[in-house]
């Protein structure tokens, strides 16, 4: 008999059978040992436990405390593949735990620094198949929640897959109360629903918004995320997702009697959730706990499981204060499209049209604009409507409707760089993809090279409609990659990126810093021609849509009632003063100021309030908050003195108190506070302001009464021997 065995020559095969037998006895015991351990680890100021463990069908599972009460009862966790499952009858092979705390600086942000400390545990899992395959579980628990995600390292049995779903769960431990919109998987322009969970009903819900035209609700106890929730005990939580890399959105069914929240991905038209190849991690399912609804707005839990900045040359990334031809398109004073909605998607004959004289993006009216910006201080201006194709755009699935480098006959590229150049301003661009996203994949690179040529530095993307390739979702694998791949590609051609229609994002903003706002939620602009966003809409964004990023919300609306353009049911649902405050409650490094020209030339002494706010910080502090209700924060301009405060309500009037202590001691400030009248109203009147200047210190406490939908700005700036004259302390 010949023997194969290339240790041979030094030990007999049944010596190896011993020794292959006796290994795998010490396995089994250390997996015996391990599969039976439970592990506790707690967050660096011991506020958070999270406690792993095997269940008795070899299922993994967490449970989480805060301050000692379980916040998430025994949850189990694991995927399923098209190939096999990691879900039950699974080893632990191992466990590590670490810790960390460093400090890190956001390129833009709310804070100068943010720090990033947590725990850290790793279990390693295999199933006992026969094919084995390897997956880790990889849990981050910071004194303000936790994260996990799964990993699935390089290996021989799992190489090339497809996820079929996964079976993250979180076991509340009660019908908590929530704020939340229906599982869809391509808008999220939504109201927010608050009811318990068990009340949640997402297809009744989004039949309520037929003013968007691409919803698919499949799960009637669906939701999106962020969810935020409350407790009878008056603890706040928020689930989401941090890292949102080559996979789908997780939205989260709601099963009602068990008060459970279960993963659910969004799938591609054959129904698969994500192809991927070893080595992978998820994105970080994300569950940030506080007894203090202050703390859900300032947690950056989000942000620390993101990867860092990956731009090494950061200098040209910018925040940018913008004025847009937009709003006058979204009021019908102006059109996008130059020749009216004739079918005409044979443009290459340009000489065809018929111009309509409606088109706003003229080269005179974006000259207009542009003296607007430079007189007062902006630094760019959007031009949407712009290029050819906008006849044959939104709810005609066309795959070539536009090519984002030819303009209609009466805007001149050419002579309005030259124009912006002179006067220091940057055009914005614009493009529409009108869901035609093969369409944009093949432009893309000529597009930003027509932008670089013309001395554009940034851009608006946008995703109306359903998504072309048909079957595709705005919230799934292969769109997640496309507006990934957009904010790589225009972070290598230094471009500054605002989508709208995306994903919500998921604090990618980190280490794509110029991807540096998005829309992902239902903005302003539905004020102008649907039933509108109600006055606690803005209260409750910061607490859901805001917790993965900025926001391009376009507030500053100063002309409230739209019947000054013919539209009589259209009207912004907020007192002026409010419009002011949300350039504060509402982060964003990219800020419009969404009115027209003439509208703010109209309120001059209101518009200063915008023309002086910042839109980069080195400080916030938020001073109290509630979701659905109202909303206070102050925030410190990016290397300056300057403070900035904002306060907002829903439909209930309240008296907005903050005390200022957050000013340098023994420092004097002059305080322009923007406040609503006393007989404001959003509705009835809600054009009614007042503006007062006040002497401040770091011992005063304001005192100022929103109206119903109503809300306050103020700037605080360092008192000089000239700007404080006149002015009486605030009491
Ligand atoms: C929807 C966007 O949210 C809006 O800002 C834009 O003006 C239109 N689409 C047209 O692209
Ligand atoms: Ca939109």
């Amino acid at each position: 008999m010949t023997n194969t065995c290339k240790y041979s020559n030094n030990y007999s095969s049944s010596y190896f059978k011993r020794m292959k037998f006796f290994a795998i006895f010490l396995l089994s015991i250390t997996y015996a040992a391990l599969n039976g351990q439970i592990s506790t680890i707690s967050s660096p100021g011991n506020i958070v436990t999270l406690t792993f463990s095997m269940n008795p069908d070899g299922q993994p599972q967490y449970s989480i405390l805060y301050k000692g009460k379980e916040v998430i009862q025994n949850s189990t966790l694991g995927v399923l593949f098209a190939e096999g499952k990691m879900v039950n009858g699974l080893l632990v092979t191992g466990m590590d735990t670490t810790s960390y705390n460093d400090k890190w600086t956001p390129v833009l942000g709310e804070v100068k620094t943010i720090q990033n400390n947590y725990k850290q545990l790793v279990v390693k899992l295999m199933d006992n198949g026969d094919k084995p395959k390897e997956m880790s579980i990889i849990f981050r628990v910071f004194d303000d929640g936790v994260g996990f995600r799964y990993h699935f390292p390089f290996q021989k049995n799992l190489a090339h897959f497809v996820v079929t779903d996964e079976l993250s769960r979180f076991h509340l431990t009660g019908d908590h109360k929530a704020w939340w919109i229906p599982a869809d998987y391509d808008t999220n322009e939504y109201t927010y629903s608050t009811s318990r969970l068990s009340e949640v009903n997402a297809k009744k819900q989004s039949d309520l918004h037929l003013e968007i035209g691409v919803r698919k609700v499949v799960d009637e106890y669906g939701v999106q995320t962020p969810l935020m929730m409350k407790t009878a005990e008056g603890l706040y939580i928020n689930i989401h997702e941090a890292a949102l890399v080559n996979y789908p959105a997780i939205q989260l069914h709601v099963d009602k009697i068990n008060h459970e929240l279960s993963s659910s991905l969004v799938p591609d038209t054959y129904g698969n959730k994500a192809y991927l190849q070893a080595p992978f991690s998820t994105p970080w399912r994300t569950i940030i706990i506080s007894d203090k609804s202050t703390d859900i707005l300032s947690s950056k839990l989000i942000l620390n499981l993101n990867e860092p900045c990956k731009i090494k040359d950061i200098s040209w990334v910018k925040p940018c204060k913008m004025i847009g031809i937009w709003w006058e398109m979204h009021v019908g004073k102006s059109t996008w499209d130059y020749a009216g909605t004739q079918d005409m998607h044979s443009w290459e004959n340009l000489s065809n049209l018929k111009p309509t004289g409606k088109h706003g993006a003229t080269t005179a009216n974006t000259k207009r604009y542009i003296d607007f910006a430079a007189k007062n201080g902006f630094d760019g201006v959007l031009v949407e409507g712009w290029n050819v194709g906008w006849e044959d755009w939104n709810g005609k699935w066309k795959e070539d409707v536009f090519d984002f480098i030819t303009p209609y006959p009466d805007y001149d590229v050419k002579e309005l760089s030259a124009y912006a150049a002179s006067k220091k301003i940057k055009i914005i661009m614009h493009h529409e993809t009108s869901g035609s996203v093969t369409n944009y994949e093949r432009w893309m690179d000529k597009a930003y090279s027509f932008m670089k040529e013309n001395g554009y530095d940034a851009v608006k993307t946008g995703y109306v409609g359903k998504i072309i390739p048909r079957g595709e979702h705005h919230d799934g694998q292969w769109m997640v990659n496309h507006y990934n791949r957009v904010a790589a590609k225009t972070a290598e051609q230094k471009i500054m990126v605002d989508m709208h229609e995306p994903v919500r994002p998921t604090g990618m903003n980190r280490t794509y810093p110029n991807w540096f706002a998005n829309e992902a939620a239902r903005g302003n602009e539905f004020n102008a021609w649907s039933t509108g966003n109600p006055p606690e809409h803005e209260t409750i964004l910061p607490f859901t849509r805001l917790m993965g990023g900025p926001m391009d919300y376009t507030p500053g609306i100063f002309q409230i009632k739209l019947e000054k353009y013919g539209k009589k049911d259209n009207y912004v649902h907020t007192t002026l003063a409010k419009q002011l405050a949300l350039y504060v409650t509402m982060y964003s490094p990219l800020q419009m100021a969404a009115d027209l020209p003439e509208n703010y030339e109209a309120q001059p002494d209101a518009f200063k309030f915008i023309r002086d706010v910042a839109v980069d910080w080195d400080d916030t502090k938020i001073i109290e908050a509630e979701p659905g209700d109202f909303i206070t924060i102050a925030r410190k301009a990016k290397r300056s003195k300057k403070w900035f405060v904002g306060a907002i309500t829903d439909e209930n009037s309240r008296v907005a108190t903050v005390p200022l202590d957050f000013l340098d001691k023994g420092s004097n400030y002059v305080i322009t506070i923007y406040k609503d009248a006393s007989d404001a109203h959003w509705f009835k009147n809600p054009m009614a302001y007042r503006i007062e200047k006040f002497l401040v210190d770091s011992g005063s406490t304001l005192n100022i009464p929103l109206v119903e939908g109503g809300g306050f700005a103020a700037s605080v700036i360092p008192a000089t021997q000239t700007n404080i004259k006149g002015l009486k302390k605030y009491e």
